[in-house]
């Protein structure tokens, strides 16, 4: 079985876009792949974050993963902070990054572009410790959004210089970007991404939104004066939004919903659409309260974090005798 590795980054807490662009492609790679997925904690301290929220929104995260499917028979899940080889082959793999490299970086280089301040070194070198994360574990397969194609490029680069340094030691992963992962937009501005970093709570639905909050949400989403159901991304692309959610959710081919609104109105499409998202959103949330109130997600943390470390372990080990670090016979 090919191997495979992601890891979700708790800066915020997860919406609609994240549950049809991502999660219900991981639940499905489970079966078809030995999964390593990972909460990425020590990514998000590159930027302030308050304790409390970091900690909630782990824990949040955890809870719905499982909520939506996947499975910690199948799955190994951890969370990246309880091992401590993700910052000491980050380390080394800091030492083996050039200044060059890393400043090519477009999150770095957007944000120096822009004259920010305030950027710490953690967000400078978070590259080379995302190729830790990923060059541990000897994944085949790292899925990521095209953002993110970047740091597996260096991640490839990284083991290549590794293995001819030193000898062969990490598989060269490759990175797999979503064909066309259906890309969820603002419900106020349908030609922006839905994001969880978004001010106007209107524009986004998140997974623990109460359900009667996000059916609102989902009526008053901004459409355009055409009046008719077509699935037209330029010219109207909060109908063309709405219908993409409507197909992810209920598994409706897109033509067959519009030729089921044939000569029917926009309320009639969003009272659908409304009432498909509140029902998963209910059924979600019933499971993601089980799940907390049963306490296994920490459970489930421990044993993933154990199956991790035996690799982990291992993985730093073998890094350390091939840089002569280990010098104990
Ligand atoms: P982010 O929330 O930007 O950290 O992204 C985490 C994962 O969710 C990535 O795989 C993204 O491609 C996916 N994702 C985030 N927002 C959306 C969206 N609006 N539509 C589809 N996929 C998304
Ligand atoms: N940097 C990724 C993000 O911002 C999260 C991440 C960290 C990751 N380590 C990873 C993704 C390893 C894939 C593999 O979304």
């Amino acid at each position: 079985m090919k191997r495979m590795l992601s890891g979700i980054k708790p800066t915020g807490r997860l919406t609609l876009g994240n549950y049809i662009g991502a999660i219900r492609q991981f639940i499905a790679y489970q079966d078809e792949y030995e999964l390593f997925v990972f909460v990425a904690n020590m990514h998000a301290i590159t930027i302030p974050i308050d304790p409390k929220i970091l900690r909630q929104n782990s824990r949040d995260m955890v809870a719905l993963y499982l909520a939506a499917g996947l499975d910690p028979n199948k799955t190994t899940l951890f969370l990246q902070s309880d091992l401590p080889q993700h910052a000491e082959l980050g380390w080394i793999l800091t030492c083996h990054s050039y200044m060059g490299e890393l400043q090519r970086m477009t999150q770095y280089k957007d944000k120096t572009a822009k004259g920010e301040t305030g950027i710490t070194a953690g967000l400078f070198t978070y590259p080379s410790l995302m190729a830790a994360d990923i060059l541990m574990y000897d994944p085949d397969f790292v899925p990521v959004g095209i953002d993110q194609k970047q740091h597996v490029e260096l991640a490839r680069d990284l083991a290549e210089r590794f293995n001819h340094r030193y000898s062969d030691t990490f598989v060269v992963p490759q990175p797999l970007v979503e064909k066309v992962g259906a890309k969820i937009m603002s419900l106020q501005n349908p030609t922006k991404k839905m994001s969880k970093s978004e001010d106007n709570p209107k524009a986004t639905i998140d997974l623990l939104d109460e359900p009667a909050v996000a059916r609102k949400k989902i009526l008053s989403a901004v459409t355009d004066s055409l009046g008719v159901i077509r699935y037209d991304v330029e010219e109207q692309p909060g109908i063309a939004n709405l219908l993409t959610i409507l197909s992810a959710l209920s598994h409706e081919d897109i033509d067959s919903i519009i030729k089921r609104y044939e000569g029917k109105g926009y309320g009639e499409l969003k009272q659908e659409v409304a009432q498909v998202v509140s029902d998963f959103l209910t059924d979600l949330q019933a499971k993601y309260h089980d799940i907390v109130a049963s306490g296994s997600v920490d459970d489930i943390l421990k044993a993933g974090n154990e199956r991790a470390a035996r690799i982990a372990y291992k993985k730093v080990a073998k890094v350390k005798r091939k840089l002569g670090l280990s010098i104990i016979k």
